[in-house]
């Protein structure tokens, strides 16, 4: 299991254990955690599963693929560093203790 902890622009923390082999976003969805809406379901075609990643997290997650690149341009004011879709981070256990922020709104 890897522990995330997912903090809602109101700084409301939930930290909850997330099966290796799910999405960043599956986590959040299957814990009825508010502010990922995941309209896509998961296929990288709406950027409402967005998300601020932990400055100390940017560089141990896998890089961004372009199709991600492209989709965070529609997101709600995306961080060229930070910013990532929850559907496209695999969690491992390499992912234990990962802390991501939500943006004020998903569009
Ligand atoms: Fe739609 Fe991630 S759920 S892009």
């Amino acid at each position: 299991m890897a522990k995330i902890t997912y903090i809602e622009h109101n700084g409301t923390a939930h930290e909850v254990d997330v099966q290796p082999g799910m999405t960043v976003m599956e986590g959040a969805r299957d814990n009825g955690i508010p502010g990922i809406e995941a309209d896509c379901g998961g296929a990288c075609a709406c950027s409402t599963c967005h998300v601020y990643v932990a400055a100390e997290w940017v560089d141990r997650l896998p890089a961004k693929d372009p199709m991600e690149e492209d989709m965070l341009d529609f997101a709600w004011q995306p961080d060229p560093v930070l910013s990532r879709l929850t559907c496209q981070l695999k969690v491992t256990e390499e992912l234990d203790g990962l802390v991501v922020n939500l943006p004020e709104r998903q569009i």
